[in-house]
């Protein structure tokens, strides 16, 4: 994990952190960038809501988050999947705007193989409500009993790293996407 003190340099060292602590915040709960804010183009315009990262891969510059495939965004990203996610840390004080596209899965073995280890703990229930997220809650409650479950993968392809740090000494901006990386003003 990175000190709070190491400033670095280097443009290619801190790409590097940058994936090292995306791919560590997934398995702490207490991350700062555990928690990110999906932004995506809905039917009124700009449409954003909070997410949760569940996997990293560094090789191929994907985050995966888990998602009810009745939710609103879906259909918003099976339309435009382009997308942004946003990260705060405030311990080091660094943004990270992420823009990409969003594939979304909601059946074939990326789903039924996480679903499968998903399926017996608490946190199913997310994704096992009988009426889709955004419902009008019905006169007489949920219906209760054994519903289908709509458990849906999304995997967002990051194409550009947008990396702001927030320090007393300054702040500093770069960009990491297919034409490099290079400093920008914050
Ligand atoms: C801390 C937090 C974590 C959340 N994690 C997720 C998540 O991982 N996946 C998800 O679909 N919704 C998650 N939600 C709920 C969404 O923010 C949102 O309310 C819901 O998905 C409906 O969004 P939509 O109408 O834009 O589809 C989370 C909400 C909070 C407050």
């Amino acid at each position: 994990m990175l000190d709070t003190v190491t400033r670095l340099e280097d443009l290619a060292l801190i790409e590097r952190r940058v994936w090292n602590e995306l791919d560590h915040c997934v398995h702490e709960p207490a991350h700062g960038w555990r928690r990110a804010v999906l932004a995506s183009t809905g039917p009124q315009g700009a449409d954003a809501r909070t997410v949760v990262l569940r996997e990293v891969d560094i090789d191929a510059r994907e985050l995966i988050v888990y998602t009810d495939t009745r939710s609103p965004k879906v259909v918003q990203l099976q339309a435009d999947p382009r997308a942004t996610l946003v990260l705060w840390w405030d311990r080091l004080g660094w943004q990270l705007r992420l823009r990409g596209e969003v594939e979304v899965a909601c059946d074939g073995l990326q789903v039924t193989s996480r679903w499968a280890a998903l399926q017996h703990r608490r946190s199913a229930q997310d994704y096992l409500s009988p009426l889709a997220p955004g419902s009008d809650w019905p006169d007489g409650g949920l219906a209760a009993g054994h519903p289908r479950q709509h458990f849906g993968v999304l995997t967002f392809r990051v194409r550009q790293v947008d990396w702001l740090e927030l320090r007393e000494e300054g702040h500093r901006r770069a960009c990491f996407d297919a034409r490099g990386a290079r400093w920008l003003v914050p």
